[in-house]
């Protein structure tokens, strides 16, 4: 068991954060996790219950997992989607639950180019071929699939380059709609986005492959696309795989570099994940593995970043705020084992985080 600290002054981990117009009760955040539980993208019982009871444990921020901006953009048959306005009731009830129990909420717009059309965790995870009845055909900047064994997705056209973009600017409008205060833009984990930033995904000959300035070309778009349909006092962040680990690889210079201009284009945080474009990437994970690309990007560009990956206790996230390696802490798989994190982690530190009035009963007392 952690030493439970006396009452002292209020931990970092447990202190609001103002970014632009929305304050968010503490800097716990709930990452994005996908749940396969959808048909057809719509959100059901199993997300109100999942994101609420998080929300119950006192998360500042609840982001959904990603949420297909079309249906050849979901990771599997079973994403969640916001594609549609009659996707929009459904998430409505989850942001009004989130909302009144003290959670901002937040939705993460995804598209997953060539790892879409695949199995759920738990039916394989193999891809779908095109020609099977759950399938359909991928899409991505160039026709080179994730892995040698995996049907090749379509390089998109230029015009299929647009359509991408108007389903992103059409899922903003619905996610605001639906009641979503943050927006989180997936551009990590090998998924479309992604992969366009990627030399090693990306192989086009044309404006939108090549240099740098070409990879980044239709992140870039889609900011500005989503920020100008994004109200002003409404956070827009963006979560990169800082590298890809391999050799030929995006980079944490380029992490640098790109976010320097995302500054410029209104994003306010940097959410830091890395990997995930290529399969054999060699990743040293560890406790906090991640944590230095949140730092380095903050300190270079002086944008605000959130910090992910094997953190799971209160002293660690404390120290990770404290040593201002980033600004808000997201947790996955530690929300998954104990969604009430930040009401434990508030006792730990010797913090006050309010009890929904329904469980006080339950609320630790300070050590004596
Ligand atoms: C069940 C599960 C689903 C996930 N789905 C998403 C997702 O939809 N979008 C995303 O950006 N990351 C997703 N991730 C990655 C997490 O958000 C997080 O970056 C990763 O698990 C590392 O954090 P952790 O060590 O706290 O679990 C998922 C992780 C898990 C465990």
């Amino acid at each position: 068991m952690p030493l439970v600290r006396m009452p002292t002054t209020m931990s970092v981990l447990l202190s609001p954060l103002t970014l632009r117009g929305v304050t968010l009760k503490n800097r716990l955040v709930v990452s994005p996790m996908c749940q396969y539980s959808s048909v057809d993208g719509f959100a059901t019982d199993w997300h109100l219950v999942h994101l609420g009871s998080r929300a119950v444990g006192g998360a500042g921020l609840i982001i959904t997992e990603a949420t297909a901006v079309s249906p050849e953009g979901r990771i599997t048959p079973n994403d969640l989607g916001i594609w549609s306005d009659d996707h929009v009731p459904g998430l409505q009830r989850i942001t009004d639950f989130l909302t009144a129990n003290g959670a901002v909420p937040g939705i993460q717009l995804a598209h997953a180019g060539r790892k879409a059309s695949h199995q759920r965790p738990w039916d394989g995870g193999q891809a779908i071929a095109p020609d099977q009845p759950t399938g359909w055909q991928t899409v991505a900047p160039s026709a080179i699939p994730f892995t040698d064994n995996e049907p090749a997705p379509t390089a998109l056209t230029l015009d299929g380059i647009q359509q991408v973009r108007a389903d992103f600017r059409a899922a903003a409008i619905r996610a605001l709609q639906a009641g979503f205060v943050v927006a989180e833009l997936h551009a990590a984990h090998g998924y479309l986005l992604h992969q366009f930033l990627s030399p090693q995904s990306n192989h086009r000959t044309d404006d939108y492959g090549g240099s740098f300035a070409n990879r980044i070309r239709l992140l870039q778009e889609v900011v500005d696309d989503v920020r100008a349909i994004w109200p002003d006092e409404y956070p827009l962040f963006v979560r990169i795989s800082a590298t890809d680990w391999t050799e030929g690889g995006w980079t944490a210079d380029d992490s640098v570099a790109l976010v320097a201009l995302l500054n410029e284009q209104g994003v306010d945080l940097i959410d830091c994940s890395t990997g995930g474009n290529v399969p054999k990437a060699t990743i040293p994970t560890g406790p906090g593995y991640q944590v230095p690309f949140a730092e380095r990007i903050k300190r270079e560009t002086g944008v605000p970043t959130g910090a992910v990956g094997l953190i799971t206790d209160a002293d660690q996230a404390e120290a990770i705020l404290t040593n201002g390696q980033a600004d808000l802490i997201l947790l996955a798989r530690e929300s998954l084992r104990d969604p009430y994190f930040p009401l434990h982690a508030a006792h730990i530190l010797g913090d006050e985080q309010p009890w929904p009035v329904q469980y006080e009963r339950a609320k630790p007392r300070p050590a004596r």
